[in-house]
């Protein structure tokens, strides 16, 4: 049994090809973290995997089934997130907001799904956070209610977008801390795209590195070395281990650092 497979796959839009031939197998309960620069397909891989792109070519299976959209065994915490429009709802109704037929801040939701979102809540530790507006709420907390809004139906499997983008190291500790406990106890496959490694470390069972089109899966140990790396970014990279941490180098610079800092500054001039 795998939880994802893909035979052969590529993907793209118009001209423009983002993977090649990819083969690839993720097992069940696998916590994959998945890197790689920016445009180098780490969103479109997830919208594939919903079924919300085809492949051009290629098979695409999960939880050993045909990909198709709409699959309620997978949850999904995109990376464009608008929660702006959202900031004056509670907490309890930002996540109730995905279940479909809600109708904003009306009590219209069965017992049963009530219910559902409590256990989420509680799952992320969030019941402090259910009637206090959103507006009010930290970034790390409104990653807590997405996580919530993610886990709702009980997924067996969970694509997390970028959950770390605009966290302090704190705060990401937490994310990705409170991700792996929640994986382990609801026996969840997790995709988990980040753009530094370090983070994730201690939490990661493989790690996904694309890149040029290519797709490297396997250990840390394993991907995360100069030849595989250069290969996929197209350039020489150093890999650098220093207490316990990875650097990813082309030439003196932190690839991976920078691509980050990247990410806050696009978050700072949209916020
Ligand atoms: N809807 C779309 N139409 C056309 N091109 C697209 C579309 N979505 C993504 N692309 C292109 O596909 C490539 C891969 O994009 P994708 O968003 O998957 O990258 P990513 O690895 O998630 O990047 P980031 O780190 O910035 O989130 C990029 O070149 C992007 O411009
Ligand atoms: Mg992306």
């Amino acid at each position: 049994m795998n939880a994802i497979e893909l035979v052969g796959v590529t993907l793209g839009f118009g001209a423009r090809r983002v993977l090649s031939d990819v083969d690839l197998t993720i097992r069940p309960n696998e916590f994959v973290g998945i890197f790689g620069p920016n445009g180098s397909g780490k969103t479109t891989l997830m919208r594939a995997i919903l079924g919300l792109l085809p492949a051009r070519s290629g098979t695409v299976r999960v939880l050993e089934k045909p990909v198709a959209r709409g699959n309620a065994a997978i949850g999904y915490m995109p990376q464009a997130r608008s929660t702006l429009e959202h900031l004056r709802l509670s907490g309890w109704d930002f996540v109730a907001s995905v279940v479909n037929g809600h109708r904003w801040g009306l009590p219209t939701l069965d017992r049963a799904v009530r219910k559902e979102i409590g256990w989420a809540l509680e799952k992320v530790q969030a019941i402090d956070l259910a009637r206090r507006p959103l507006v009010e709420t930290s970034g790390g907390e409104r990653q807590r209610l997405l996580l919530a809004q993610a886990l709702l139906g009980r997924p067996r499997l969970l694509l997390l977008d970028e959950p770390l983008i605009s966290l302090d190291p704190h705060h990401q500790a937490m994310v990705v801390g409170l991700t792996r406990t929640l994986q382990q106890e609801l026996g969840m496959t997790v995709l988990f795209s980040a753009h530094e490694l370090n983070p994730l470390l201690g939490a990661l069972d493989r790690v996904l590195y694309l890149g040029q089109g290519h797709a490297a899966l396997g250990t840390v140990e394993e991907v995360v070395t100069g030849p595989v790396l250069s290969r996929l970014y197209g350039s020489e990279i150093d890999v650098v281990h220093l207490n316990g941490r990875i650097f990813v180098m082309s030439g003196r610079h932190d690839v991976e650092r920078d691509a980050h800092q990247h990410e806050h500054a696009r978050h700072h001039v949209h916020v």
